[in-house]
């Protein structure tokens, strides 16, 4: 079967308009944060977005034939979302849409692009849907954080460390003014667990 004649084409269109409408999301979220003073979820966000555009990238290539070939159009229903709220909300919704790309719409994708014969495919939408999965228990642990407002708290003392001079330092609950570079709490780089 011909790539151009394939539903794996239109998944791959599909998957790439969604990829970039993630990427401006995350900069969306990411100057939302900032401006509560949570630099590093920004810097997280900052990561993230990247990381869509890449994922972008990647199927674009897919799509021209790495350059060689022009598409004049693809008709695709992207079925993503519109949504927004206050930050936790915000968070609470693209962890969703992540988990919802990473277990139903790239495995899907996957399985068709294998039933079709492209292997290579198949595998990328596999790969890419472990980052998605990342992407969602990153900010799953975030807006839980926040929710509980625990975000500087910890049960047991663990390693902070500023994200502007490298200070670190083990205890509890962290510095509010880091006492190197007089960084504020908000870049501290945030514990996760994975
Ligand atoms: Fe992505
Ligand atoms: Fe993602």
């Amino acid at each position: 079967m011909k790539l151009s004649e394939s539903n794996t084409m239109v998944n791959l269109a599909t998957a790439f308009a969604s990829e970039c409408q993630e990427g401006a999301k995350y900069q969306f979220l990411q100057i939302k944060a900032e401006a509560e003073g949570y630099e590093n979820i920004g810097k997280i966000c900052q990561e993230h977005s990247t990381n869509e555009m890449t994922h972008a990238r990647i199927f674009y290539d897919y799509i021209t034939n790495d350059g060689k070939d022009c598409v004049s159009n693809i008709d695709i229903s992207a079925g993503y979302p519109f949504k927004s709220g206050t930050l936790i909300q915000t968070l609470k919704l693209v962890s969703g849409d992540e988990l919802n790309q990473a277990t139903v719409i790239y495995p899907n994708f996957a399985q068709i692009a294998k039933d079709e014969g492209f292997e290579e495919i198949g595998k990328k939408f596999e790969l890419i849907a472990e980052v998605e999965r990342s992407h969602y228990l990153t900010l799953e642990q975030l807006y839980a954080k926040l929710e509980k407002d625990c975000l500087y708290n910890s049960e047991k003392a663990i390693q902070w460390k500023c994200t502007e001079c490298g200070h670190e330092d083990t205890k509890k609950t962290p510095w509010q003014i880091c006492p190197i570079c007089r960084a504020k709490q908000g870049d501290i780089k945030i514990p996760l667990q994975f």
